[in-house]
């Protein structure tokens, strides 16, 4: 820890976080949440206020402090009831099957230990739950992935653990869900930052 990742790294995320291309995703991810939800790695809290019914409850969870205490002041703009749990995802302190919804954006890249929180997902819905995704990760073209692959290490170091490769679908079926929607594609910006993927998962 350091003046980098408690001061600077905090308020870099939340910047490049409003890039008002992800706007459209939020809306559509936020808005198909339902009943009791967990976010996971809410950042500095930019979906909090796009929560509407049939939401009941936001389980906010984020392992950084200095995000939760921005989080916090976001949720002055949330109508509904939010929670916030200073966690790591791969150790979610819930107990099982007590979630309907859990929702990340942006967030599968810089969990350290992805598969365990994905299994820990898992753990927390509901049966018939869903999860709801929208994140950047591994590109179809090899010449784009080669770049990835190249650019990940420094890239991890600069930008709080960021992975650029990570093949978001593959991990999310091989943490037992079943994919029941995704779409994939390029935002504008350059092609190994900018890859996504969108949809929804169920407990397999
Ligand atoms: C790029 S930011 C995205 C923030 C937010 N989800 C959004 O859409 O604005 C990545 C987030 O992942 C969080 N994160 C990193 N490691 C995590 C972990 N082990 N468990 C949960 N969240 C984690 C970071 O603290 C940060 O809030």
């Amino acid at each position: 820890m350091g003046f980098y990742s408690d001061v600077i790294l905090p308020r870099l995320c939340d910047l490049a976080m409003r890039n008002k291309e992800l706007a459209p995703f939020r809306e559509r991810v936020i808005g198909a949440a339902e009943g009791r939800v967990l976010e996971i790695g809410v950042g500095s809290g930019l979906n909090l206020p796009l929560y509407r019914a049939p939401v009941a409850e936001v389980l906010a969870l984020e392992p950084a402090s200095s995000l939760v205490a921005m989080a916090r002041t976001a949720t002055r703009a949330s109508t509904l009831p939010v929670k916030f749990l200073q966690a790591s995802a791969e150790a979610i302190p819930l107990d099982a099957q007590r979630i309907d919804t859990v929702v990340t954006t942006w967030t599968l890249c810089s969990i350290p230990l992805a598969p365990t929180a994905l299994a820990e997902m898992r753990r927390v819905l509901r049966p018939g739950g869903r999860l709801l995704f929208v994140e950047h990760g591994l590109a179809p073209e090899a010449s784009v992935r080669r770049w990835q692959h190249r650019l990940t290490p420094i890239w991890r170091y600069c930008c709080g653990g960021c992975h650029l490769d990570r093949p978001i679908s593959t991990m999310i079926e091989q943490a037992g869900f079943h994919i029941d929607r995704i779409e994939t594609g390029y935002i504008t910006g350059p092609k190994p930052m900018t890859f996504m993927y969108e949809g929804s998962a169920r407990p397999a």
